[in-house]
């Protein structure tokens, strides 16, 4: 497996292919923070309106810090799993009164923010902060087991580790952002669950679910 081959071809493909979404505009941390909490139980069509019209409330930390819990929750509604809202406010609470309203760059004090898990994480230090951190969420984790033929259990713990260490050895040390956001957009436009749209893949040649033709039966997701 050719990793270099597999790292240009997916970000070549991303930087001519990506889809134009506002939290694209800018690296800043806060932003792709609530991109990704927003993104994480809720389609890209319907996260778009919200997105704006929350970063237009509360377009800073400190602003999101000040708010009413309940017009936080106004913003919310209809996006659903509103715990999500509280603890991205408590979260951001706490970056601007342990931080300066910095969001932190460290993976330690990233991780212990309230509602940031190893995805979110990953996501933020990657896309804002251009670290070679691994974000592995369900389209991830589709794409990679098609690739590498991985069998695992996407359900279990243990198999998301797995993917994270593959991740740390296949990143882009240059551009982490563009192949974390890469493996997200292929999953999102091409390596898609029922009808993958192979033919148009940029990484089709190292495919080894392709070559098999077994890519609709990959990944393995047992319904525990
Ligand atoms: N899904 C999760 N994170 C995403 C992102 N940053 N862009 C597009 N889709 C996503």
């Amino acid at each position: 497996f050719d990793e270099n081959k597999f790292r240009d071809s997916l970000i070549n493909w991303f930087k001519t292919e990506q889809r134009t979404l506002p939290w694209r505009d800018n690296q800043d941390p806060y932003r792709v923070w609530i991109s990704e909490i927003m993104l994480q139980q809720t389609r890209v069509d319907t996260v778009i309106p919200y997105f704006n019209n929350f970063l237009t409330k509360f377009p800073t930390p400190e602003a999101l810090a000040e708010a009413d819990e309940q017009e936080v929750l106004k913003a919310w509604e209809g996006l659903g799993y509103y715990s999500r809202a509280r603890n991205l406010q408590n979260a951001v609470c706490e970056v601007v009164e342990a931080y300066g309203g910095i969001v932190p760059s460290d993976p330690d004090e990233l991780g212990k923010l309230k509602g940031v898990g190893p995805y979110t994480k990953g996501a933020i230090l990657s896309i804002a902060y251009d670290l070679p951190e691994p974000a592995v969420d369900g389209n991830v984790m589709r794409v990679l087991s098609r690739i590498l033929k991985v069998e695992d259990d996407i359900a279990k713990q243990s198999t998301r580790k797995l993917f994270e260490a593959m991740v740390y050895r296949l990143i882009s040390k240059s551009d982490p952002s563009s192949f974390n956001q890469g493996m997200m957009e292929l999953g999102a436009l091409i390596c898609t669950p029922k009808s993958p749209s192979c033919l148009l893949c940029p990484v089709q040649e190292q495919c080894r679910a392709f070559s098999e033709g077994i890519e609709t039966e990959l990944p393995v997701k047992s319904s525990k």
